[in-house]
């Protein structure tokens, strides 16, 4: 039995707030398996078909630490991080940042300019990368996902109260 075996990776769907499984524990990945790189695949389709540019695990419902990222769009430019770490973060700056798990929200997000990231590939291989703009945001905005950590808490109150309907109809479309 390896770690994703278990999972219907098939069945997974986009999970939305205030889903509960967004606020999870996520474990590290140490199956660099068949079943891992099945998972990989459908975070892609999830995020290409929602129109994304990343995708972490608890947003398909896997506690799991891993991302995936395509910051051009790119054919080609599919990126898998596993058990990331941000470090060397620099510089602010703040930019309007949507979430795949809050449709239609947007809202000013402050976050550092530039950032470096150590992660594993899909092959499980380490790596380091260097990101600045959109990809530095990616990453701080992807691991805050596998740390429970949501758009939600990086607005400010005024974004808040902005968004509060589309919040609200969220809320109310997840509790049925
Ligand atoms: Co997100």
């Amino acid at each position: 039995m390896s770690q994703f075996s278990a999972i219907d990776i098939s069945s997974l769907k986009l999970v939305k707030y205030p889903d509960p499984r967004l606020r999870q524990v996520c474990q590290r990945v140490t199956d660099f398996d068949e079943s891992f790189r099945a998972l990989v695949a459908k975070m892609f389709e999830v995020m290409y078909k929602a129109g994304g540019v990343g995708l972490a695990g608890p947003q398909v419902g896997v506690a799991v630490r891993l991302f995936v990222a395509n910051p051009s769009g790119e054919e080609g430019d599919e990126r898998v991080y596993a058990n990331p770490e941000v470090f060397g973060e620099e510089g602010a700056v703040e930019l309007e940042e949507g979430c795949l798990s809050f449709p239609n929200v947007t809202a000013k997000v402050k976050r550092f300019a530039l950032a470096s990231i150590r992660a594993q590939d899909i092959d499980g291989q380490p790596f380091e990368e260097h990101g600045e703009d959109l990809l530095a945001r990616i990453y701080q905005h992807e691991t805050d996902h596998i740390n429970g950590t949501l758009l939600i808490d990086r607005m400010s109150e005024v974004a808040k109260i902005a968004n509060r309907r589309t919040l609200k109809e969220l809320e109310v479309a997840f509790s049925g």
